[in-house]
């Protein structure tokens, strides 16, 4: 793998060139990141969801052992070898046509992404299965979270290595999917605008969304982007820092801040940097959050609470995953037994993984 970065001449900002530094424009032209399943690899998976069914496997601690597959899993450790130092995401397409209950795709998803990591807790709640549908909350609330509603996502990234999403319903319309590369984001950001690249690798407040340790501050202090040896690592949540400006002790963002938030969501939503994604029932995405942004665009739901937009989430600890900066793991997030980022993980709330939100 080539790691190259050099630094902009005029203003000493790094400059990356490497496997995560990808336009959108060139890969919807050649989608190389969908691995479609072949049949042989559909009856591998459905064979390892029936044997983890029969010995009454818990989602919460699956293992790659609990969940052994033939050829499928030598091809999921490329496919992971991608995810986590490569372009940074893929499409798993192919669990459709096995006609799972929910049950089962459960299964299926929490067993392939044991092959990627860890499972994290989500929530306060400890969910390592989480929900993402509509679950009529309001978001001016400040402990609402943007999965839990129908609304516009802006680009932004989640907590763990790893976010892994299984389509289970799609939506009356709208729920597109949209990626962008964080590394490429910042490399043109250094070129438009390096005062405000520059600004980006500052320390800003976030929230917590009111899912705090005891003793823990309500928010958390990070840069948005922050270069660590030779890769870019990005942790944006626009809407975590703009909902931090709440809290008692946070410094009102200046100008040049909010100047640098837009940027940053405005250069990801460009024609040419995002790759946009329709998921269809059975599809799995994975992305690494620390190299690439995502988004959504708002949905409307049927009419009938059970064919509601739904989606599965993971959270994956990923102990071969990228070298990181110190701060993910003392400031931002705790830390797993593997030293990875832990998620939202509360002392004594124990993990669950509900098949249903509640
Ligand atoms: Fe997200």
């Amino acid at each position: 793998m080539s790691t190259e970065f050099a630094c902009d001449q005029e203003t000493g900002l790094p400059v990356f060139q490497n496997e995560q530094c990808w336009y959108g424009r060139d890969l919807q032209q050649s989608p190389e990141w969908v691995y479609e399943l072949s049949g042989r690899e559909q009856l591998e998976v459905r064979d390892a969801v029936a044997n983890a069914i029969e010995r009454n496997v818990d989602l919460v601690s699956m293992t790659t052992a609990d969940f052994a597959l033939g050829s499928f899993g030598v091809r999921l450790v490329e496919i992971g070898r991608e995810i986590k130092h490569g372009r940074g995401f893929a499409l798993i397409r192919g669990l459709n046509t096995l006609g799972l209950t929910l049950q089962e795709q459960a299964c299926a998803f929490r067993g392939i992404g044991a092959h990627f990591g860890e499972a994290v807790s989500q929530n306060a709640k400890g969910h390592v299965l989480g929900h993402v549908a509509n679950l009529g909350l309001d978001y001016s609330d400040p402990t609402t979270r943007g999965y839990q509603t129908p609304a516009e996502l802006r680009f932004h990234t989640d907590a763990a290595d790893i976010v892994g999403l299984m389509c289970i319903q799609r939506a009356r319309s709208g729920g597109l999917s949209r990626i962008a590369s964080s590394t490429t984001v910042w490399n043109e950001a250094v070129r438009h605008r390096p005062d405000l690249a520059a600004e980006l690798t500052k320390t800003y407040c976030f929230t917590r969304w009111g899912e705090e340790r005891p003793g823990q501050r309500p928010f958390f202090q990070i840069p948005p982007f922050r270069q660590h040896r030779e890769r870019m690592v990005a942790v944006f949540i626009a809407g975590a820092i703009e909902k931090a400006q709440a809290l008692p002790g946070v410094a009102p963002l200046t100008r040049q801040q909010r100047e640098a938030i837009a940027l940053v969501n405005e250069l990801a939503g460009d024609d040419e940097i995002r790759l946009d994604m329709e998921f269809r029932p059975g599809d799995m995405q994975f992305l690494l959050n620390h190299g690439i942004l995502h988004a959504r665009t708002a949905y409307e739901d049927f009419p009938e609470p059970d064919k509601r937009r739904h989606l599965l989430r993971l959270w994956l600890a990923c102990p071969d995953g990228p070298a990181l900066p110190d701060y993910m793991t003392t400031e931002f997030q705790g830390r797993t037994a593997s030293g990875r980022p832990d998620g939202i993980h509360l002392p004594g709330v124990e993990l669950k993984a509900n098949l249903f939100p509640d």
